[in-house]
């Protein structure tokens, strides 16, 4: 995204009441998410990156979810369209908001998520001293979209697609949904707007043939692919893939490998640095921050996650609240839920899950193991098959494990359970009293060895099995 002047003061109210019924969901339109923010956030965000001195969002259907959803900033505010009478029936319910506001009004909907701060700063700037200017289109398929009707080269009105002749309908030039008005003039227009027609609405596309009898609208010519409005579920997704690709891109021009540009799924608030690598099908979600020389491969899912710097993530690790320290090493398959904190150059390997435990520094879990609720010191080794039982069935216990100590594989340890500095478990294990700094715990039955039984073990199985045969 490329950062517009701010000199040019203006508001910007945009439109975001209607339920969106072409959606089929009980949650609003305007807070389906593309690239994990709600729609609406979207053009509010486009409109004060393009210096809009206040942002007034008109809200109605799911209203308190959709304030919700809105940044908090001292310029965003929100007016109530309480029964949804049309386009321009949401305009004059933000009016009262601007009051006294004289200069230049950007009205902006909701359901345009692909919009960039440039498009409105063309808008703002072609307005010059005209009481209006409005974005215009050429559409391959102009069906739905209210058609630009001219006199020679003047716009002289928009046509609703449902209010038009069958000759209007031919027409390719349509109505994006972006206008910039002089106030006063928008106040008179919207005063005299009438529902004479299709819908029964008050239809905001009525100030154009307004403002063509009060001194002109000037039009810009802008490309539909980021205006494009999204009705329903086919368009949100049309619209995510652009942006997915507009993110990708933006990270790649910004020093970052990402293998496949197509192939990665970014929310916008992710941060990533210089020189870490994204592999094909990677999903980095919400509040996640990649640092640089990370390297993060094939089909690892992170929601909310710290990647610190040289950390490498293996095919295929899910991860979501964690932190992954410096040089750490993660996968393939390892799952870190919630609270998992893995120091530097700490290791957890394939099928290996961890929850709300930390792992100090160069600590190694490498194979099938599961370590919740715990917290293991520096240089400690967790063997193969390793479980921390955390749980009883009523209560969550905590499992230590202080420096240097070694877990051999298939070990259980019954928590709450400390094992001291230094201290061995041997292979097999069940602790269920804690273990001193520097002690050997072995817990196992003692094994005896039998000469010559195994074959005899074989001829007594393989009779009972003849015998049953026989009947
Ligand atoms: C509108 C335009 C059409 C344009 C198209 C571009 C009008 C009359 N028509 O049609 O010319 O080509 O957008 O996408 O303006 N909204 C409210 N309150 C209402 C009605 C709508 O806040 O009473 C909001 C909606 O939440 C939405 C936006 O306004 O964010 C556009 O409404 P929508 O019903 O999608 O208009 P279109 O039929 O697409
Ligand atoms: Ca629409």
């Amino acid at each position: 995204m490329t950062s517009t002047s701010t000199s040019r003061g203006f508001a910007a109210v945009i439109l975001a009441a209607g339920q969106g019924t072409r959606m089929k969901s009980a949650q609003p339109k305007v807070l389906h998410a593309i690239a994990g923010r709600p729609m609406v956030a979207w053009p509010v965000a486009a409109a004060l990156e393009a210096g809009a001195e206040r942002v007034v969002v008109v809200l109605g259907h799911g209203k308190e979810q959709v304030e919700a959803a809105l940044v908090a900033s001292d310029r965003v505010e929100t007016a109530l369209q309480a029964e949804q009478r049309g386009t321009g029936h949401a305009v004059q319910c933000a009016l009262p908001a601007l009051e006294g506001f004289e200069g230049t009004v950007v009205i902006l909907y909701g359901d345009v998520p692909l919009l960039e701060a440039e498009a409105i700063g063309a808008l703002v700037d072609a307005r010059g001293d005209q009481p209006l200017s409005l974005l215009t289109c050429r559409a391959a398929d102009p069906t739905g979209y209210g058609r630009i009707l001219r006199e020679g080269d003047a716009v002289v009105g928009i046509r609703e697609h449902k209010d038009c002749s069958e000759a209007e309908r031919a027409i390719d030039e349509i109505n994006p949904g972006l206008y910039a008005a002089e106030a006063g003039f928008l106040r008179d227009a919207l005063g005299g707007l009438k529902d004479d027609n299709a819908q029964g609405e008050l239809y905001l596309t009525d100030i154009v043939a307004a403002a063509a009898s009060a001194g002109g609208a000037r039009a810009v010519s802008w490309a539909l692919e980021s205006l494009q409005g999204v009705n329903d579920r086919a368009q949100l997704a049309e619209a995510a893939a652009v942006m997915r690709r507009r993110i990708a891109t933006r990270h790649a021009r910004a020093g970052v490998t990402i293998r496949d540009l197509d192939r990665v799924d970014i929310d916008a608030e992710v941060t990533i640095g210089v020189d870490a690598v994204i592999e094909p099908n990677v999903v980095l979600r919400g509040d996640t921050h990649v640092a640089a020389g990370a390297h993060v491969d094939v089909g690892c899912v992170l929601t909310d996650v710290t990647v610190a710097e040289g950390a490498y993530l293996k095919p295929y690790s899910v991860a979501s609240e964690s932190q992954i320290g410096p040089d750490a090493q993660v996968g393939p398959f390892s799952h870190l839920r919630p609270g998992s904190v893995m120091g530097p150059r700490s290791h957890l390997g394939n099928f290996v899950e961890m929850k709300k435990t930390t792992l100090g520094e160069g600590s190694k879990a490498n194979h099938l193991a599961y370590l919740g609720d715990g917290t293991v010191g520096a240089g400690v080794n967790i063997g193969a098959g390793t479980i921390f039982c955390n749980y009883d069935g009523f209560q969550k216990h905590q499992t230590v494990l202080e420096d240097g100590a070694f877990i051999g594989s298939d070990s259980q340890l019954i928590a709450p359970i400390r094992v001291g500095v230094g201290a061995y478990v041997a292979t097999g294990t069940t602790v269920t009293r804690d273990v001193p700094d520097d002690a050997l715990a072995v817990g196992r039955v003692k094994q005896s060895n039998k000469e010559g039984y195994a074959s005899r073990l074989r001829a007594r199985l393989k009779a009972a099995k003849d015998a049953k045969a026989k009947g």
